[in-house]
């Protein structure tokens, strides 16, 4: 089987990056990074992709805070197109995608993010949650489209929450849930 080509986009520390990365190395995800990207010229997650030795990139994202420049993510669009990429796994990525990516990957962009979606988007969604007093969050890998974390949701993986719980403990535990399923959760469409 070919593996699938990821490109995978990341704005932070890149554990969820990392994990994929071990995945395919391992052997348990049938995939292959081709470009590692981040608007954040001093992210972990690209001297992740170093230690990976997969390409990687900071693309300046330009002068808005949450979103690309429309001629920088045009410019994404067309190196993730170079490189080949079949899917786009954003992994911490913090900036809103708009329409030049998502016309360029139509149902090719996912998403993780710390809640059972619908609940909780945004930032810091655990710290939402923990405020919220649920005794139940989770991570959700879904389909991007143009509205934050929001899309047609691909897999769930429920996280309790603990009576002495910080923000932190929280945050850790949702963390370790994230690294089983989003290498899950790509090994579906490896498999089609
Ligand atoms: C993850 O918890 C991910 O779910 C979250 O950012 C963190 C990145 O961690 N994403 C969002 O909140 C998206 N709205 P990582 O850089 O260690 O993978």
């Amino acid at each position: 089987m070919k593996p699938l080509a990821l490109g995978i986009l990341g704005s932070g520390k890149g554990s969820n990056c990392r994990a994929i990365l071990e995945s395919i190395r391992s052997g348990a995800l049938p995939a292959e990074a081709r470009v590692v990207i981040s608007d954040v010229l001093d992210a972990p997650i690209l001297e992740i992709a170093r230690e990976f030795s997969v390409p990687n990139a900071y693309l300046p994202p330009g002068q808005f805070r949450t979103r690309l420049e429309p001629a920088v993510e045009v410019e994404l669009a067309q190196m993730l197109h170079d490189a080949g990429v079949e899917l786009i796994v954003l992994a911490g990525f913090m900036r809103v995608l708009k329409q030049p990516m998502l016309q360029a990957f139509p149902r090719q962009i996912i998403n993780i993010h710390p809640s059972l979606l619908p609940k909780f988007p945004g930032l810091e969604a655990w710290r939402q949650a923990l405020a919220a007093g649920e005794k139940i969050t989770g991570c959700t890998v879904h389909f991007v489209d143009d509205k934050i974390d929001h899309g047609e949701i691909i897999a769930q993986r429920e996280v309790p929450v603990l009576p002495d719980d910080t923000a932190e403990t929280l945050h850790a535990r949702i963390q370790v849930a994230e690294h089983e399923l989003y290498p899950a959760a790509i090994a579906q469409f490896c498999r089609g």
